[in-house]
């Protein structure tokens, strides 16, 4: 179990890294990371490097027992690489180039870019590979943005269709170009869109594919000469949770393990985000991840965030580990007193005292050592699984169907499809039941409970394969905008839900969507849903064919529709939500439904503001309990079960204080 903080020695005199190290030693941590964005202090002029100083700080740190991640420095370029290789810098839709000085500024195709990163990281993997202290490795930091739209990118995007395509004929077929006669006869007449919200939407949509392609690659430059290099070593990447940029199942197929980076909002109930990035970063690689940077003080680049109350830091950490982190660092050991990041405060503030943000974490390093043999080999076991579709995530951004927008879908700010898949896995997250979050297409035959909302890239195999799925048994949950487009973006030519439409037992004739303010009442058909639920947003006009209605719409027009339905199929069964609904109530009952359906019991039934994780290995199920709350929580638990962290047996009421976490072994 790995525990400790991202530490830039070179933003310190070398005569304080004594002291840090051995902070870092009495606080129980055994890992930092280093060196990300220390690039032309790692190579001050090209072609010559010098490690001495990192070399230095290494061992001061290994002298205490501690390890190191080191990362390869290409997301922030030394100004002489801008200088000497202007073409370097992406360039933004005006034609204008990025001004260096801040960081993520490169261009991913610029030939020179992609020579100096396979450089320097073939430099620091050789030098580093026998290093005793190093551990791993962070390829650059935060893949994303920015995007480039200059000749190269063109003439990549271009290279990446032909692949993909191989005619111009294909790429015409596929985008739909007889529309508004946007055919191309040569692969030079292939643009780059300019506007996501006015371009033809296949075009958009595979150039958000080709965007999120160019970050793999260029990882992928790097994961090779590091594999070569240092086969001793694991490497790793810092996601960004539910960033939409870069499909984080494509990035992590070349990593040992995902990590990533939580900032938590502080304040109030917002425990909830972080649960689903966690679920989704084990999901990418279906596996246990890091956390490579978590809040460690107020944070703000401009303004900052509150204080971490006592506590507040240790119940994220905990958190993080219930869904599945085996390594955790802090970001950032102490606070900067120079740069941008002056007020992303550390463990340690300007003053460098360790006060009592660095004691809560060291206090909760040492929970941390004291739980990890009972933690190793253990992992979340879930028998729910819900789809993350980065093409549905894209084609949302590109027509976001619904809701504050124009009918251009211009202003539309947050995403639908991950505003879906939250508003489900925020039931089971109140309900304490662990989910996988996984991607489309993979094998679904060891969960009970399958939720796919708002799939609307639906390819035909990946519709036969849920339709098998629930024939075989599975219960399966889809809603509104399911099914509507094939892979490459144009609408099927079927009725919907297309070829779900016998599992679900149901046909739509017609769809529409609801402006802000406007509403259908319901009604339930069914004790299960006992609301009358407000369906908002978005609205299929359902025909229940064999499906049974649990509810129905009210309004004159809508007579004899359904608004939610159940059907048997096969074994299994199919559930079709087609709106969205204004209460949490409705989620809580729907999901209620279907754990019953599915028969997936979960552990406890946490009170609000308590939420339940449990990871499981050989020696049994660890159950995590964390009140996210500043009120103290009574939770009904199995009694006589010992608590990892106190060494106590429960009673039938386990009592939760503020912030309080739990582990018990079950
Ligand atoms: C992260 C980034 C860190 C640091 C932090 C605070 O996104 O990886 O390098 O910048 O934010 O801004
Ligand atoms: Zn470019």
């Amino acid at each position: 179990m790995y525990v400790g903080v991202d530490y830039y020695p070179e933003h310190w005199p070398k005569t304080r890294w004594a002291t840090d190290a051995k902070l870092m030693k009495a606080a129980g941590f055994n890992v930092v990371r280093l060196a990300e964005f220390a690039w032309v202090k790692m190579e001050p002029e090209e072609g010559r490097f010098d490690f001495r100083w990192l070399d230095e700080a290494l061992s001061v740190l290994h002298k205490q027992g501690i390890s190191a991640i080191l990362g390869t420095p290409t997301a922030a370029m030394p100004a002489w690489v801008a200088r000497k290789y202007p073409e370097t810098l992406a360039m933004q839709l005006d034609g204008q180039r990025i001004t260096w000085g801040v960081r993520k500024n490169n261009c991913f195709s610029a030939g020179a870019y992609r020579l100096l990163s396979q450089r320097i990281t073939k430099a620091m993997a050789q030098h580093f590979a026998a290093n005793p202290a190093v551990i791993g490795w962070q390829t650059d930091n935060e893949f994303g943005s920015p995007q480039c739209y200059c000749d190269n990118c063109k003439g990549t995007w271009q290279d990446w269709l032909k692949a993909k395509y191989g005619s111009l004929d294909e790429v015409n077929r596929a985008w739909g170009t007889h529309f508004w006669g946007h055919k191309v006869q040569t692969w030079g007449e292939i643009h780059m869109p300019a506007d996501m919200h006015a371009h033809n939407p296949s075009l958009c949509l595979d150039w958000k594919r080709f965007w999120s392609w160019q970050n793999v690659r260029f990882q992928h430059d790097q994961t090779v000469i590091l594999r070569r290099e240092c086969p001793r070593h694991f490497i790793t990447h810092n996601l960004m949770g539910f960033a939409p940029d870069v499909n984080y199942f494509d990035l992590s197929a070349d990593l040992d393990h995902a990590s990533w980076d939580n900032y938590p909002s502080l304040g109030g109930a917002e425990a909830y985000d972080p649960a689903a990035s966690a679920d989704l970063m084990r999901g990418v690689k279906g596996k246990n991840f890091w956390i490579m940077e978590q809040t460690a003080g107020p944070h703000g680049w401009g303004s900052y965030t509150r204080n971490p109350r006592p506590g507040e830091m240790r119940k994220q950490f905990f958190q993080q580990v219930g869904h599945g982190a085996d390594g955790f660092l802090w970001f950032r050991w102490r606070s900067c007193t120079v740069g941008r990041e002056q007020y992303w405060h550390g463990l340690l503030g300007h003053d460098g005292k360790a006060f009592r943000r660095y004691r809560e974490a060291a206090q909760t390093a040492k929970d941390f050592h004291k739980v990890g043999k009972e933690l190793a080999g253990t992992t979340v076991k879930a028998e729910a699984a819900m789809f993350y579709d980065y093409d549905s995530v894209w084609a949302f951004d590109i027509q976001p169907a619904y809701n504050g927008w124009n009918f251009f879908g211009a202003n539309a700010s947050a995403n639908r499809y991950q505003e879906a898949v939250k508003r489900y896995h925020r039931a089971l997250f109140r309900a304490g039941v662990n989910v996988d979050l996984v991607r489309p297409g993979q094998d679904l035959s060891g969960y009970k409970l399958v939720l796919a909302p708002h799939q609307y890239v639906m390819p035909d195999p990946l519709a036969q394969q849920l339709s098998d799925y629930v024939r075989q048994g599975g219960v399966l949950l889809c809603d509104s905008r399911t099914g509507v487009k094939d892979a490459t973006g144009l609408c099927h030519e079927r009725t919907l839900p297309g070829l779900l439409s016998r599992a679900f037992g149901i046909r739509i004739e017609e769809y529409e969507a609801l402006h802000e303010g406007v509403s259908y009442a319901t009604q339930s058909k069914t004790s299960g849903l006992p609301g009358a639920y407000q369906a908002v947003q978005t609205c299929d006009w359902i025909t229940p064919e064999k499906a049974e209605t649990l509810l129905a719409y009210k309004d004159w027009h809508l007579k004899g529709l359904a608004a939610v339905t159940q059907n048997k199929f096969g074994r299994g069964q199919g559930f079709y939500v087609g709106a969205n609904f204004q209460e949490d109530a409705f989620y809580d009952h729907l999901v209620a439904g279907l754990l019953k359906a599915a028969r997936i019991q979960p552990l406890v039934v946490p009170p609000a503001g308590v939420e339940a994780t449990a990871r499981q290995g050989a020696n049994g199920t660890l159950l995590f309990l964390i009140n996210h709350t500043e009120e103290p929580k009574a939770v009904k638990v199995p009694a006589g079960k010992v608590d990892l962290l106190t060494g106590k047996k429960t009673a039938a009421t386990l009592q939760l204080g503020i912030y309080g976490v739990a582990i018990l072994k079950i």
